[in-house]
């Protein structure tokens, strides 16, 4: 499977000129499964609840529908992020749109900073879904930071987990490691770059959108400030083998019972 990591500078509030952008930077690196930021087309730094509720879009909107039929035209799939208006409810999404017409909605668990402030907790759990001989599972950026997020997308079998981002601390890239080791699995996360400057405070991302493979090697590494659509061929079947010798197959001897807080 070839699998394209998107990353990119939304220019805050232009969604229509970034879905432009964006789609034609993927369309100019064919791939299988594209994988684009959280909050890929909109900015991530609103200010206010009105703001976030002009810029949030529902599934049935044409700016979806505008990644409905890149995935057509791509044969591909594009996993993205989004404001989500479900109603009176606004959550930070990821939506996965299949070209077979397939498509999965992600809405992000743990909330991070002010998004608390903006977004309601996310109601669908971690997603997983099989796409080309791959299973693919869903998270967003700070539900890196849950190892539990993870975790239970590998126990329900995903072989990558695509993780659409806005990143601002600067440890993600590198627990990555640990945790597509632990869970034996590929981790894409990919990253948005440059700095969002909005009243009075400025945060800046830090890019480097990685890919990296159940055995901890960097497949792909992303600059820290520039764009980049990052592509490599991956075999998913990689990650399907949980030993780590003979002895220590690491999801079968997982002990629950042992978990407890008692
Ligand atoms: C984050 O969750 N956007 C850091």
């Amino acid at each position: 499977m070839k699998i394209a990591l998107a990353q990119f500078r939304p220019e805050f509030g232009e969604s229509d000129r970034n879905i432009e952008r964006l789609l034609r930077l993927c369309k100019e690196n064919p791939a299988d499964l594209y994988i684009l930021p959280e909050l890929a087309y909109t900015g991530y730094q609103f200010v206010s609840q009105e703001e976030v509720h002009a810029l949030a879009d529902s599934v049935h909107s044409r700016r979806i529908e505008a990644f409905r039929n890149a995935a057509k035209e791509l044969d591909a799939c594009l996993i993205f992020g989004f404001p989500e208006l479900a109603g009176a409810v606004i959550y930070n999404s990821a939506l996965a749109v299949l070209s077979d017409g397939r498509e999965y909605l992600y809405r992000k668990t743990h909330l991070f900073y002010k998004e608390t402030l903006y977004f309601s907790p996310g109601d669908t759990g971690f997603p997983v879904f099989e796409y080309r001989g791959a299973r693919i599972g869903m998270a967003i950026c700070f539900d890196w930071f849950f190892p539990e997020s993870f975790r239970t997308l590998a126990l329900k079998g995903a072989d990558i987990i695509a993780h659409c981002s806005n990143l601002v601390l600067p440890y993600c890239q590198t627990a990555d490691f640990a945790a597509a080791v632990q869970n034996r699995v590929f981790i894409a996360t990919v990253n948005r770059v440059g700095a969002e400057q909005r009243e009075d405070e400025q945060l800046a991302f830090t890019g480097e959108s990685v890919l990296v493979s159940p055995k901890g090697e960097y497949l792909l590494r992303g600059p820290i400030e520039d764009e980049a659509v990052l592509v490599a061929e991956i075999d998913p079947e990689a990650a399907r083998n949980k030993s780590i010798n003979p002895y220590n197959e690491v999801f079968k001897m997982r002990r629950p019972g042992m978990y407890t807080l008692q």
